[in-house]
C-alpha cells in the first residue's frame, strides 16, 4: 500500500502541538517540570484547540476536499502555536491562529455552499465559534471569558459529524428541529456568557445535557455497542463514553455555574475537552488515518486498553476536582496523557503493521 506522504509535515506540527500541550498541561496540574518556554504553560489551551485540534480538523477537510488553498489553515495553526509558544512578546503567533480560524470558517463556507444541510450548517456554526473565540482571545479578553467558543468549536463540529452519520437511521423531521433547538440553546448560552457568564454558561450546560440524551434516539452509536463488527464496536464504545461526559459537563455547568479558575474550572472543560473530544479521536483515529495516509488501521483488542485508561483517570480527576484532593487530581491528569500516548503508539504501529500488510 502507498502511504500519501503530503499530510506528515501537518500531521508532525499537529502531533508535536499536542506533545507541547500535554506537557504544559502537567505544569498546571503542579507537576514541577522544566518550562521549556515561558509561556507555554499559560498557553495549554490554545495549542490543544488551535494548534492540535484546528489543525488535525481543517487538515482532514482539505484533505477530502481535495483543494489546495485549503491547506493552508493548517499551516498557519501548525506555525502558529509554534510561534505563540517560542516568540510570547510577539502577537505574530497569536494572528496566525485567528487567520487559521478564518481560513477553518471558508472552508466550512465552502462546504455548506456545495451542501445546504443540518450537518453542514452545524459545522460551519462551529467554525464561526473557533474564529469568535480566537478574535476575542486576540483583543485581549481572558481565556476563562472565550474558552466556550472554543469549546463550541468541537462540540458542534463533532455533533455535525455525527448528524452526518446518523443520516443512515433518517432522524424524522421533528427530531431534526429538534437537534435545531438544543443546538440553538447551546450556541445563545455561549454567546450569553460573554455578557453575564452565569446566566449564559448554565444555558449553554443545559445544551451539552440535552445533546446526548437527543443522540440516544438518534445516534448510531448506541445500537452499535453490541455489533458483530470488533471494530464498529470499539468505535461505538469510544462514543458513547464521550457522550455520557459531554452530558456530565453539561449537568455540571448546569449546576454549578461558572468558574474562572480551579479545580472545578478543570472539571467542566476536561469532561468535554478529555472525556468527549479525546475519546471522539480515539474512536475516529481508525477512519481518519487511512483517510489522510491512504493506509488501513488494523483493529487491535488492545484499543480498549488506553480506551478504559482514559475514562477511568478522568473520573478520579473529576472525583478529586469536587473533593479537593489535589494528588488525586495530579495523577488522574498524569494517567490521561498516558493514555492519548499509548494511543498514539498505538496508531503508529497499526499503520506500519497495515503499510506491511500492503
Ligand atoms: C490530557 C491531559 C490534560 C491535562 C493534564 C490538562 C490540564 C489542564 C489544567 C491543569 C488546566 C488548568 C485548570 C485550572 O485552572 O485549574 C487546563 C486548562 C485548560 N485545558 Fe487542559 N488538560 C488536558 C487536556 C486538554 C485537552 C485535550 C484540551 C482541549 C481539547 C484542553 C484544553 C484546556 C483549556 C482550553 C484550558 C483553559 C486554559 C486557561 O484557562 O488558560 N486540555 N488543562
Amino acid at each position: 500500500m502507498k502511504l500519501n506522504r503530503f499530510p506528515i509535515p501537518f500531521l508532525f506540527l499537529a502531533i508535536l502541538g499536542l506533545l507541547a500541550a500535554l506537557w504544559a498541561g502537567l505544569m498546571r496540574l503542579g507537576w514541577q517540570l522544566p518550562a521549556l518556554t515561558p509561556s507555554l504553560a499559560m498557553l495549554h489551551g490554545p495549542v490543544m484547540i488551535s494548534g492540535f485540534l484546528g489543525t488535525l480538523i481543517t487538515l482532514e477537510r482539505a484533505a477530502a476536499m481535495k483543494q489546495k488553498w485549503m491547506y493552508a489553515p493548517p499551516l498557519l495553526s501548525g506555525l502558529g502555536w509554534l510561534l505563540a509558544a517560542i516568540l510570547p512578546n510577539l502577537p505574530l503567533g497569536v494572528i496566525l491562529l485567528t487567520l487559521a480560524s478564518l481560513g477553518g470558517a471558508a472552508i466550512l463556507t465552502e462546504i455548506v455552499r456545495r451542501e445546504f444541510a443540518p450537518h453542514t450548517v452545524t459545522m460551519f456554526l462551529g467554525s464561526l465559534a473557533w474564529l469568535t473565540g480566537n478574535l476575542l482571545w486576540m483583543f485581549g479578553w481572558q481565556i476563562y471569558q472565550v474558552v466556550f467558543f472554543w469549546m463550541a468549536f468541537l462540540v458542534l463540529t463533532i455533533a455535525g459529524e455525527r448528524l452526518e452519520l446518523s443520516r443512515v437511521l433518517r432522524p424524522t423531521q421533528m427530531q431534526q428541529i429538534l437537534f435545531g433547538i438544543i443546538v440553538g440553546i447551546f450556541i445563545t448560552g455561549v454567546v450569553a456568557a460573554l455578557f453575564n457568564l452565569q446566566l449564559g454558561v448554565r444555558l449553554s450546560g443545559l445544551g451539552l445535557l440535552l445533546l446526548p440524551l437527543w443522540s440516544l434516539r438518534n445516534d448510531i452509536a448506541w445500537r452499535n455497542l453490541r455489533h458483530k463488527l470488533p471494530l464498529t464496536r470499539y468505535i461505538a464504545w469510544c462514543l458513547a463514553f464521550g457522550l455520557i461526559w459531554l452530558g456530565i459537563s453539561g449537568g455540571l455547568s448546569l449546576g454549578f455555574g461558572a468558574q474562572a479558575a480551579g479545580p472545578r474550572y478543570d472539571a467542566v472543560l476536561h469532561a468535554v475537552f478529555v472525556g468527549f473530544v479525546i475519546s471522539m479521536i480515539f474512536g475516529h483515529a481508525p477512519i481518519i488515518f487511512p483517510a489522510l495516509l491512504g493506509i488501513p488501521i488494523n483493529f487491535q483488542p488492545a484499543f480498549y486498553f488506553h480506551l478504559v485508561l482514559l475514562h477511568v483517570s478522568l473520573l478520579a480527576r473529576i472525583i478529586a476536582d469536587y473533593t479537593n484532593q489535589s494528588a488525586l487530581r495530579m495523577w488522574g491528569g498524569l494517567m490521561n496523557e498516558v493514555a492519548i500516548l499509548i494511543f498514539i503508539a498505538m496508531t503508529v504501529y497499526s499503520v506500519r503493521k497495515g503499510m506491511q500488510a500492503g
